[in-house]
C-alpha cells in the first residue's frame, strides 16, 4: 500500500513538525511528510522544512482577497500533492469550510491542555494561572470551532507545586512529541476517518 501523505500546517517553531519527521525517519510512523504549509514566511518551521527538503507552501494571508481565497489555493496545492491527512501543529488559524469540506475527517490538531478545558491561545499559561493540578495534551479532529472537534487521544501531565510555567510547558511538549506521532500512526493504520 502506498504511504499516507501528510501535510503539516505550522506557524511557529515546529518542534512537533520535528517530532513527526523524526518518527518517520526512525520507522515509527509509516507515512510521508509530503508538504509543510505555513502562513508565516519567517517561521522557523519553514526554514527547517526547506533544510530537510520537505516541499513547502508558504503564503501571506493579506495577499489574498479573503480567507476563502487562500483556502481555495491551499486545497489546490494539497490536491496537487495528493495529501491524505492534514496535521495541524501550531497553525494559528481556524480552518474554514472551504478547506474543511474536501478534507472532512482527515484534519487533526494537537492542543496543549486537556480539552474541553483551556481552549484557544496560551492554553499552558491559562492552566498554570488557574492552578490546576493536572493538565495535559489533546489530539482531536478539527471542525469549524476553536479546539472543539471530537477527541482522539489525551494524556495527562501532573502539575506539581514546584513547577514554573516553563517547566509545565516542557513537560507538555515532551508528551506532545511522543503522543502526536503515535496517534497519527494509529489513525493511518486503521485507515480511519471520523
Ligand atoms: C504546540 O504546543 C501545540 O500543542 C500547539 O501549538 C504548539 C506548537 O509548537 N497547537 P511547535 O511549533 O510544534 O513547537
Amino acid at each position: 500500500m502506498p504511504k499516507a501523505k501528510l501535510a503539516v500546517f505550522a506557524s511557529g517553531t515546529g518542534s512537533n513538525y520535528d517530532a513527526i519527521t523524526e518518527a518517520v525517519k526512525y520507522g515509527k510512523l509509516d507515512a510521508e511528510v509530503a508538504l509543510l504549509v505555513s502562513d508565516q514566511p519567517n517561521a522557523k518551521v519553514v526554514e527547517k522544512a526547506k533544510q530537510q527538503g520537505t516541499p513547502t507552501f508558504v503564503f501571506e494571508p493579506k495577499q489574498y482577497r479573503d480567507k476563502n481565497a487562500f483556502e481555495e489555493k491551499i486545497v489546490n496545492v494539497l490536491q496537487e500533492h495528493k495529501i491524505d491527512w492534514i496535521v495541524l501543529a501550531g497553525y494559528m488559524r481556524l480552518i474554514g469550510n472551504t478547506l474543511l469540506r474536501p478534507f472532512e475527517g482527515k484534519i487533526i490538531n494537537i492542543h496543549p491542555s486537556l480539552l474541553p478545558a483551556f481552549p484557544g491561545l496560551d492554553a499552558i499559561g491559562q492552566a498554570f494561572e488557574a492552578g490546576v493540578k493536572i493538565s495535559g495534551v489533546t489530539v482531536h479532529y478539527v471542525d469549524e470551532g476553536m479546539d472543539t472537534g471530537s477527541i482522539i487521544a489525551q494524556e495527562a501531565v501532573n502539575v506539581t507545586d514546584k513547577m514554573t510555567r516553563d517547566d509545565l510547558q516542557q513537560a507538555i511538549q515532551q508528551v506532545e512529541h511522543r503522543l502526536y506521532p503515535e496517534t497519527i500512526q494509529k489513525l493511518i493504520a486503521r485507515g480511519e476517518s471520523q
